[in-house]
């Protein structure tokens, strides 16, 4: 088991927190098994209303770690839907209890995907987010390609998903992906605080109505299915590599 994610639940809520600072809380295979264990955990236990999500160390996450993007890139027999990261995202998206988030620095990659599967979201003003995958030359995940139009309308995720710009806490606030900017230093209570409040709610009614918010899922699974299939050819790409290699092998600043 992982120390790079820990998981502690406190009452009605279950804070889970990557702790991988050193490398911006990139997300590794053995991370995403850690993260699926604790959603599992928080899934079976009747008692949890609630899961919050962040990150240590001024940042939620650079992604998916580049050094396993580029050994998954080099194993040619892996299976894509198999990998924890894509069992990872399949949990997710599937999961049934509200998810929350505070989110301070970098978020890439699935730092950013990741905020479209959860119910509420809290910004540090540092929060910067970024979909980089065709930079890198990849296809995006979780969704997104089908929930950032959807949500921002095509022009502004063209921004996002096809010129891979990145963009702030305001601008995230004002698209709807961020429900409020909050000063680094009161953001995971104040995160916290709104999970406790949903873990508060008479909960049969929190599920049905959240269950009832989220009316295009099937939509939704089917697309990611379609993502992973693009995204796994993608990741055996000459280009791929080449962004892999390039980002491994930066002179150090
Ligand atoms: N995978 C593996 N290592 C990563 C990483 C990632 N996704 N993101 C950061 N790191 C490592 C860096 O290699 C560096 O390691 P080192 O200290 O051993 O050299 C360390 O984390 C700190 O990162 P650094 O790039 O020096 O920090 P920064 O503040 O200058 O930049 C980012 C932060 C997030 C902008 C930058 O690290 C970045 O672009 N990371 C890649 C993001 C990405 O493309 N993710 C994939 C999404 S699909």
């Amino acid at each position: 088991m992982t120390d790079l994610v820990s998981a502690h639940r406190d009452g009605g809520v279950v804070s889970v927190t990557l702790n991988r600072p050193q490398k911006k809380n990139a997300l590794t295979g053995e991370m995403y098994e850690a993260l699926l264990a604790a959603f599992e955990t928080a899934s079976d236990d009747e008692g949890v209303g609630a899961l919050l999500l962040s990150g240590e160390g001024g940042v939620f996450t650079a992604g998916n770690d580049i050094g396993d993007f580029l050994a998954s890139a080099q194993s040619a027999a892996k299976e894509s839907a198999s990998t924890p990261a894509s069992r990872f995202i399949r949990a997710l998206a599937r999961f049934e209890k509200p998810l929350v988030a505070a989110i301070e620095g970098q978020a890439v990659g699935i730092g950013t995907t990741l905020c479209f599967h959860c119910d509420l979201v809290y910004a540090a003003p540092s929060a910067r987010f970024l979909m980089p995958f065709v930079n890198l030359g990849l296809v995006p995940e979780a969704g997104s390609s089908m929930l950032a139009p959807m949500r921002f309308g095509r022009a502004r995720a063209a921004e996002f998903l096809l010129l891979a710009e990145p963009f702030d806490a305001e601008t995230a606030r004002e698209i709807g992906l961020v429900n409020a900017i909050v000063p680094a230093e009161e953001l995971r209570a104040h995160a916290l605080g709104k999970a406790r409040a949903l873990a508060a709610k008479p909960r049969a009614a929190l599920l049905a109505t959240r269950r009832l918010m989220r009316g295009e899922s099937e939509a939704v699974y089917a697309h990611m299915d379609a993502e992973l299939g693009e995204f796994s050819r993608a990741l055996r790409s000459p280009e791929a590599k080449a962004a892999f290699t390039a980002f491994l092998e930066k002179p150090k600043a």
